[in-house]
């Protein structure tokens, strides 16, 4: 694995959160981080396509696109070095791992590819302070053909009011902020890139899904 630069404060953050945390991570996460397998099961990846997902985390979405779609090259980046040592205990030493920030790292430098033909950002940019940075970098590193794949918190406007107003509080215990205006701003992103964007709700607006397609 490379590691970019020291930690930052935003790096140095991330590791607090899931020093511990990351050793209960994948069970916790399957009963509130819904549509991960959704967004996996459309990635529609051929045998030989770079897949690259950044900010990984504990590398459980890496590990189930190598299962789902064999024959694929996985790449990871997060910037929490914690979350990287669950990250490749997951994926195995075949997987390239990176340490660097999404809204900026350098692919060719840390990853030994400029550009991937899938590309994941999965319960991420509710975390990352600059998350239309992060969103604007991932479609700048798109092969051409290649598909951007984006699932986060929703808005919840399904939920009852006082419910989906407790979880907002909940989640912003742990640095976590559903990104409202994502539709938007990923339009506006896919415009800029020239890219055809799809966008999909899941029940409740629990969850949405953003799908950035080279045209
Ligand atoms: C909620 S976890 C999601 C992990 C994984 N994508 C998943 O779906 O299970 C958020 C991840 O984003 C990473 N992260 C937060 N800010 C980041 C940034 N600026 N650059 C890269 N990774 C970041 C955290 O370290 C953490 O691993």
């Amino acid at each position: 694995m490379v590691n970019a630069s020291a930690p930052s404060g935003h790096a140095a953050l991330m590791d607090e959160v899931y020093r511990g945390q990351r050793h209960i991570y994948d069970f916790t996460r399957k009963y509130y981080l819904f549509g991960r397998d959704t967004l996996i099961k459309g990635l529609a990846a051929q045998p030989g396509m770079r897949v690259l997902e950044i900010a990984c985390g504990t590398g459980r979405n890496l590990a189930t696109i190598g299962k789902v779609w064999p024959g694929v090259r996985l790449y990871g980046l997060d910037i929490s070095a914690e979350m990287l040592k669950s990250a490749r205990a997951a994926v195995g030493a075949e997987a390239r791992l990176g340490q660097g920030d999404a809204c900026s790292f350098d692919a060719a430098a840390l990853l030994g590819e400029p550009q991937f033909d899938r590309i994941v950002l999965s319960y991420s940019l509710s975390m990352i302070p600059d998350w239309q940075g992060a969103l604007d970098h991932a479609a700048s590193l798109l092969a051409p053909g290649g598909t951007l794949h984006v699932v986060d918190f929703g808005d919840l406007a399904g939920l009852p009011r006082p419910l989906a107003g407790l979880l907002r509080a909940w989640l912003a215990k742990f640095h976590v902020a559903p990104r409202d205006d994502m539709s938007t701003v990923a339009g506006r992103i896919a415009a800029a890139h020239d890219l055809l964007l799809t966008s999909t709700r899941g029940p409740l607006g629990y969850f949405q899904l953003h799908v950035l397609a080279a045209k």
